[in-house]
């Protein structure tokens, strides 16, 4: 892989985000965790005298198999699905098949370690079964998809799994999806892995954490080449407090609230002749094409307005942008300025 591929598949919305600017090209709904959050974090620093116990571990487990129907032993807590994604060379694939365009961690962690990895990009950013190798032992995919938002039927991802196959679902935006429609993380089925994420709903990314969910000896493979004591008390403490039936409810509701500004964003964006959306969009962001890409970009920083350029993910081009569904009010903004940018090209 050349530095420039790696520097391009390394892109992500953060960089896009300068300083000053009305972001729309970092996907995290709160700029800072909530309140009722903070406090739980805070009040557990107490706890950073003494290394994560065993049983501290145990009870983010079942926390996590409690909300989802699962055992403890099928749950591994990550820092972020980010350290999933960096460990998946410890299965040992022979083959990769990443879905794309998709998030590109996943990929750079493969071919960093020199696993053998075939891209299939999708037709209409539709998943089909059987445009993956058969001979893929890994199988790569996030739902909904990062760029596109689109939500793999559920049913499309299982006809993926194989004996002898591991199908990797990266969930990290699915709690923005109202009932979590189409996520796997409830199904105990031979072969699949589960990755989700707190960074997005819980405006957390600076925390690192997330947790995998599959059988226990695809779980150990994973995760075998770990330090001891991987991730921190704050982190163990975090899972427990998401997993709380009134943090579920403010999932819940704010799940539903992204489908109402998303909404609002496509109804707004479709004054704008120039510009088309991918979809159905599902996710809490919109995968946009708008003639004069790069061009356009830069004039949107112009007037203060950060998206996250679309071409450093495989199989889209310099006019693909994402944005982030933000409130009305910014949306009415983001498309303010979109209209502007294009008058004057
Ligand atoms: C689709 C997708 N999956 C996973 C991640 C990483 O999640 P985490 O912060 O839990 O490592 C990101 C971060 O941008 C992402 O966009």
């Amino acid at each position: 892989m050349s530095q420039v591929d790696r520097e391009l598949l390394r892109h992500h919305g953060d960089v896009d985000a300068e300083r000053g600017l009305v972001d729309f090209a970092v996907n995290v709904r709160l700029d800072r965790p909530p309140r009722w959050l903070r406090d739980r974090l805070a009040a557990a620093l107490d706890r950073l005298g003494h290394y994560p116990s065993a049983a501290d571990d145990l009870a983010a487990r079942e926390a996590i198999a409690s909300r989802h129907g699962r055992r403890p032993d099928e749950v591994a807590v990550l820092a972020g699905a980010a350290e999933g994604f960096a460990l998946l060379p410890a299965l040992r694939p022979r083959l990769a098949a990443l879905i794309h365009p998709s998030f590109t961690e996943p990929e750079l962690a493969l071919r960093d370690a020199e696993v053998p990895v075939e891209r299939v990009v999708l037709d209409d950013h539709r998943l089909d079964a059987d445009r993956v190798p058969e001979e893929a032992d890994l199988v790569v995919l996030g739902n909904p998809t990062n760029p596109t938002s689109v939500l793999h039927p559920a049913a499309e991802i299982r006809a993926l799994l194989r004996p002898g196959r591991t199908v990797v679902v990266d969930e990290a935006f699915i709690d923005a999806v109202p009932g979590e429609r189409e996520s796997l993380a409830g199904s105990a089925e031979p072969g699949l892995l589960v990755l989700r994420s707190l960074t997005k709903m819980w405006g957390l990314p600076g925390l690192r954490a997330g947790y995998a969910l599959g059988d226990p000896e695809l779980l150990g493979r994973l995760t075998r080449t770990r330090p001891h004591w991987p991730v921190n008390a704050l982190v163990l403490e975090a899972v427990r407090a998401c997993c709380e039936p009134a943090a579920l409810a403010e999932s819940e509701r704010a799940a539903e609230e992204f489908a109402e500004h998303r909404a609002d964003l496509l109804g707004k964006l479709a004054e704008l002749a120039e510009v088309s959306v991918a979809g159905p969009a599902e996710g809490p962001f919109l995968l946009l094409r708008a003639p004069g890409g790069e061009r356009v970009r830069r004039e949107l920083r112009e007037r203060g307005v950060a998206v996250r350029r679309g071409d450093t993910f495989p199989g889209l081009g310099p006019d693909h942008v994402r944005v982030a569904v933000r409130s009305p009010e910014q949306n009415s903004l983001l498309v303010k300025a979109f209209r502007d940018v294009l008058e004057c090209g």
